[in-house]
Parts: C-alpha cells; sequence; structure tokens
C-alpha cells in the first residue's frame, strides 16, 4: 500500500479508536450550537476526501452529489448543522468505507499533498471532536484536557533583539498560511518559560481576577458580564501543576494585565520555540494577541477557504498544540485561530513582557 494511503488508514483507525466509547445517540446529538455533532464531522471529514481525492485528483464524479452542500463547512455553518439530516449510524460508516474504496483507485504520486491535507484535515477534526466530547463530559477514558504546565508561568525568559526566518520552509507540507517564510526583526523581549499553571490561574481568580475591571479589556469585560464568566472549574479541580485550559482571548488578556505583562504576538512565540527556550510547549493551546491575517507575499493554496476567507475577521492566532492535537499536525509554524470569546479549545496562556 502506499504510504500516502497508509497514513490515511492510520487517521482513520485514531479517529475510530477516539470515538470508540460513544455510542450513536452521543455521536449525533448536537452538544453546543457553536460545535457539530460529533457525526456530522465525520460524514464531512469522509466528503473532504471524496471532493479531493476521488473527485478533483481522480475525475470521478462525487460519490454523494446530494451532500456536497450539507457538508461543506461555508454552505453550511456549525450553528445549522444539529438540525439537519446528515448521515447516521451504519449509513455513515458506509459511506465512509466507500469513500476511501475511491481514494485507492487514485494514485498519489499525482499530488501528494493534497493525500497530506487530507489526512491533516481529519486530525484537526478530531481536536474539535474532543473539543465536543470534553464540553459534554464524555472524554476517552485517561484523557486530559491540559498538559503539565512545566512551571508556574511567571518565570521568563529573555529573547535577545534580532533577525528570525519565521513561517513554513518551502519544501514539505505546509498550510498556505504557514507561507512565506520571511525574515522579522524583533526588538527584545521577555517570554514565560512555561505556560500558566492551574494553581497560578487559581491565585488571579481569588485575587479578584474576574472583579477587577481594570485588568479587562472594554470588549472583555462586556463579555465576562453578558455572558456570566466565572473561573473555570478545571482551574481548582485539576491538577495545580497542568496548564490552565478553557480560557477565552478575554480571560488571557486579563491575567496578563493583572501581572503587568501582555500576550506574546505570535512571531515572538515562534521565534522562542526555534530557540528552544520553552518548556510546556505542547501542554495547551496559547493564545496570542496577533489577528489572524496573511504574511506578506501570502498565496492561498489550493483554495481560498481554507485560511483565507478567515483573515482580518476578529479572529486571533493560538500557537502550540494541546493533548487533543495529533503530532502530525503539531508544528512550530502552525497558526491555529478562533475567536476572542471561545473557551471550549484547550487553550490557555503563555505571558510576554
Ligand atoms: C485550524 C482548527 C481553525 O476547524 O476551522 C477544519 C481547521 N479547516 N476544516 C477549523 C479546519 C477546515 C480549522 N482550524
Ligand atoms: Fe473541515
Amino acid at each position: 500500500m502506499p504510504s500516502e494511503l497508509e497514513a490515511m488508514e492510520a487517521a482513520r483507525r485514531y479517529t475510530l479508536d477516539l470515538i470508540g466509547h460513544l455510542d450513536t445517540r452521543q455521536l449525533e446529538t448536537s452538544i453546543v450550537p457553536f460545535l457539530s455533532p460529533m457525526a456530522w464531522d465525520l460524514g464531512h471529514i469522509a466528503a473532504f476526501e471524496d471532493l479531493w481525492i476521488a473527485h478533483r485528483l481522480g475525475g470521478m464524479p462525487l460519490l454523494l452529489e446530494d451532500h456536497a452542500a450539507l457538508y461543506d463547512a461555508f454552505e453550511t455553518p456549525r450553528e445549522v448543522r444539529a438540525g439537519l439530516d446528515f448521515l447516521r449510524g451504519e449509513e455513515l460508516r458506509e459511506y465512509m468505507d466507500a469513500v476511501r474504496d475511491r481514494s485507492g483507485q487514485v494514485d498519489p504520486s499525482d499530488d501528494g499533498t493534497i493525500f497530506e491535507l487530507v489526512v491533516r484535515h481529519e486530525y484537526q477534526h478530531t481536536e474539535t471532536m474532543l473539543q465536543a466530547m470534553a464540553l459534554a463530559g464524555l472524554r476517552p477514558p485517561g484523557f486530559r484536557d491540559g498538559g503539565p504546565a512545566g512551571g508556574d508561568g511567571l518565570e521568563l525568559v529573555e529573547i535577545g533583539a534580532g533577525e528570525a526566518e519565521l513561517g513554513a520552509p518551502a519544501d514539505g507540507f505546509a498550510y498556505d498560511n504557514e507561507r512565506p517564510r520571511h525574515a522579522v526583526d524583533l526588538p527584545a523581549f521577555a517570554i514565560g518559560r512555561s505556560p500558566v499553571s492551574n494553581a497560578t490561574w487559581l491565585t488571579f481568580a481569588e485575587g479578584g481576577g474576574y472583579e477587577r475591571r481594570e485588568w479587562w479589556s472594554a470588549e472583555g469585560w462586556s463579555w465576562k458580564l453578558d455572558q456570566d464568566i466565572e473561573c473555570p472549574q478545571s482551574a481548582s479541580t485539576g491538577d495545580p501543576a497542568a496548564a490552565v485550559v478553557h480560557v477565552s482571548y478575554h480571560e488571557a488578556e486579563a491575567f496578563a494585565r493583572s501581572v503587568d505583562a501582555r500576550l506574546p504576538t505570535e512571531l515572538e512565540w515562534e521565534k522562542a520555540v526555534l530557540q528552544g527556550r520553552l518548556a510546556g510547549v505542547g501542554s495547551v493551546w496559547e493564545w496570542t494577541q496577533s489577528r489572524f491575517g496573511g504574511y506578506p507575499g501570502f498565496r492561498a493554496h489550493p483554495y481560498r477557504e481554507y485560511s483565507e476567507v478567515f483573515f482580518d475577521d476578529g479572529y486571533r492566532v493560538l500557537r502550540g498544540a494541546s493533548p487533543a492535537t495529533h503530532p502530525r499536525v503539531a508544528s512550530p509554524h502552525f497558526r491555529n485561530w478562533d475567536l476572542p470569546e471561545r473557551r471550549q479549545l484547550f487553550a490557555g496562556i503563555r505571558i510576554a513582557r
């Protein structure tokens, strides 16, 4: 079997293993309006594969023409997916298997990067499905939302001024938004040696973190009031030495201000990681102050809807990875993004100054 197909098979085993403890009702139920029912993710994973491999690379008609819009993330946004007639049960499994059979008929040497895109797309969605499981209290046995912080999060390391080459190299797989690699000249800065731990976050909350207006942005404060936001429960019930997780950008920003710090920019983060100076990378996604946009010279590839439609639209960049991230998709160049009010991500904070 070609290695591209082997990688797809490994992704599928990982996905099925991840949902092995769930019954069909749990898979088909909508947990919160801003996440899909997990069965939709599964159908979408297969529909994406069929579109890119059998259809676009192999020139075959789509297996389920009628379902193209249903499984298109843009035509069918997350909020409306719950009410739709997505594939379920046996029918869903048969569709996933049939798509895979068709992929096996396409020669991967025609375009290996598309096969890799499909593999990574599946792993992007397994993280989203883990977010849904965490919200519903349906985590796989032994899964922890945040890894070891590796410190309290308040100790800083100094990174000297100077130029760094940032972004993904020209060869090998990368998402369009990670390219082109470019030289960035940054002034000196200090950055947390580790992400902020649960114990440190609890000190913030107990010291009035959720009451002191002066630490919050105007947008963050009105969000907090509207949504009755309190300290995430896991900050007190979780391992004190683990990275704090399920905090929004607004909360991360308030925490940073409370210790006379700020959030790092995504470029500061990447420079510090490439110098090998940081602990706890991969234990939790880390909010940065950067807005999601294109690097100088950005070109959409292989299609606009992957990144470009989200540029300059209020999304903030997260860097790193979490325990829910498959190692194949974790990289110092990877740029994740989400809205500043979201808390379902496995996201925490590393401070900067
Ligand atoms: C990179 C996690 C923000 O879920 O919107 C999945 C990944 N893109 N299918 C997202 C993605 C298309 C993306 N994130
Ligand atoms: Fe997708």
